[in-house]
């Protein structure tokens, strides 16, 4: 029985912490090499091991909630964002509940709700800000504003997105900019990021309480999103979530969503990008299926069932997480000693443990040409081709839902996402609104974006410059 090994540092207490905040993704493969799947590095004085591979997955994703959990991990940097009472705020029995809660939100009936608006929301922000027939944008700033828009209207519901302009997406902001590392490392530091958060929760406490008692006062009227599945949602015991925890909750989700997605959009749209032939893929899929041409304005609302089956972009979204995972660092405390099954190694309590699937879907080992940008390996017929044959029998799938697959960009295990589905929807969504829109193209200048490491969420380094040009009618 022994500890990991531990990657040596010089610099006492910071530990690896500069070389890992560059560039994480470099820092564990260069210690898997050396070390194997499970290493420990020190970082400010907190010892993380990093468990990586198939087995490293498995291990973070399914240890056992008595030895390791993720509230310890991370409510200290969720709680100033969502408030208390909800997600790891909460015993992980109740944030189950709480999860079974969404989900009613997330139904295909509500997807089917949700499309138009989608559309609605894309084509509103284009007809306003892509104006010209051609022209260069912050394509970031463009995506994260379209992703604001159509997941506020229905997740929060038609009101709170009315207000989106009074000041509500400045709220959000604030409170966005205590999700930085920062303030995992230094919970104990009085950052004035905590103050202003505070107030801006407060802020938005009270608009989601104006407008859940507006829905209470008019209880015949039915709505089709979030905000009415948590405000009709029961624990087991019978009782409802309050009022303010239905509004920490439509927070939390409105951030668990907002930079993953709009990362992964804009990642998506750069690659098409570069890649015209897939771009041509996707439109002749989708013009066989509604059986004419499609242009700028003449293409049909699709249905759930259509966008489900949008197989090019479905590949698209699915390459495009495999090698740009938004989320690359996954972390658990261990509170209790906890030994790795088939080693000698048990990890003390106190550490904590970072799962970081990224290192396994862009292995060579299961992908050939791994950090390639190739969304047709997904495709049925070519999937064995393009895999090692020694890893065919995880059982890809269309969803990745094993913990052992190589490629689980939406984690696994009791902390599983739910908004997965969502997030294909939407995403796929938009890429159809866009791609029958515009033509796109890298800037010359800027090229590919590299990856700026500095958030949570790993996002294209900006300014995310693309041109785009208006197609035919
Ligand atoms: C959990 C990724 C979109 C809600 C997770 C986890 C990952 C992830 C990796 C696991 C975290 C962990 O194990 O520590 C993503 C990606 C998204 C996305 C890549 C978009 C491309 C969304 C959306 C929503 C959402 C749109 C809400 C509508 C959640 C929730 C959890 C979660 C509630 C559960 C947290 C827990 O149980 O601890 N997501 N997510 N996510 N996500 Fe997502």
């Amino acid at each position: 029985e022994q500890k990991p090994p531990t990657v040596s540092y010089y610099v006492p207490f910071i530990g690896s912490m500069i070389e890992f905040g560059i560039n994480p993704i470099k820092f564990i493969r260069k210690n898997q090499k050396i070390h194997g799947n499970f290493f420990t590095f020190l970082m400010f004085g907190r010892r993380m091991t990093v468990c990586v591979d198939i087995d490293g997955n498995d291990f973070v994703f399914n240890a056992k909630h008595s030895c390791v959990t993720a509230e310890d991990a991370y409510n200290s940097l969720t709680k100033p964002v969502f408030g208390e009472g909800v997600v790891y705020d909460v015993p992980n029995s109740v944030l189950m509940e709480q999860k079974r809660m969404v989900k009613a939100g997330l139904s295909i009936e509500n997807f089917r709700a949700y499309i138009p608006i989608f559309i609605q929301e894309v084509n509103q922000y284009i007809d306003k800000h892509w104006t010209e027939s051609e022209g260069t944008v912050d394509l970031l700033q463009s995506i994260s504003e379209m992703i604001i828009m159509t997941a506020s209207h229905t997740l929060l519901g038609p009101e709170i997105r009315s207000k989106l302009h009074e000041g509500v997406a400045d709220l959000y902001h604030t409170l966005d900019s205590c999700f930085t590392p920062i303030h995992f490392l230094f919970e104990w530091l009085p950052l004035p990021s905590y103050y202003s958060s505070g107030k801006a929760h407060d802020e938005l406490d009270r608009i989601f309480g104006t407008v859940i008692a507006e829905r209470r006062k008019h209880t015949g009227e039915k709505h089709i999103d979030m905000l009415d599945a948590l405000m009709e949602s029961r624990y087991k015991n019978g009782e409802p979530l309050s009022d303010k925890h239905v509004g920490n909750m439509l927070i939390a989700l409105l951030m668990a969503g907002q930079h993953t997605s709009a990362a992964t959009t804009t990642w998506a749209l750069l690659n098409l990008a570069a890649n015209p032939d897939v771009v041509n893929e996707a439109r002749a899929e989708n013009e066989a299926k509604f059986g004419h041409k499609l242009g700028a304005k003449s293409f049909p609302e699709p249905s759930y069932e259509d966008v489900k089956d949008f197989v090019v972009l479905d590949n698209v979204v699915r390459e495009t997480l495999r090698i740009r995972s938004p989320l690359i660092e996954l972390m658990r405390k261990v509170v209790k000693p906890v030994a790795i099954p088939n080693t000698n190694y048990v990890i003390p309590a106190g550490n904590y443990i970072i799962a970081s699937p990224i290192i396994s879907s862009t292995d060579e080992k299961y992908y050939k040409a791994a950090e390639d940008w190739v969304p047709s390996r997904w495709n049925t017929a070519e999937k064995e081709d393009s895999m090692d044959k020694a890893t065919t029998d995880y059982g890809f799938g269309a969803t990745t839902t094993s913990a052992r697959s190589p490629t689980l960009p939406f984690g696994a295990g009791r902390h599983r996402c739910i908004g997965e589905q969502f997030a294909y929807v939407q995403i796929k969504t938009i890429l159809y609104v866009l791609l029958n829109r515009f033509d796109f193209s890298l800037d010359p200048k800027r090229g590919m974006p590299e990856r700026n490491y500095q958030s949570m969420v790993v996002l294209p380094e900006g300014p995310v410059l693309c041109r785009y040009k208006r197609r035919a009618d």
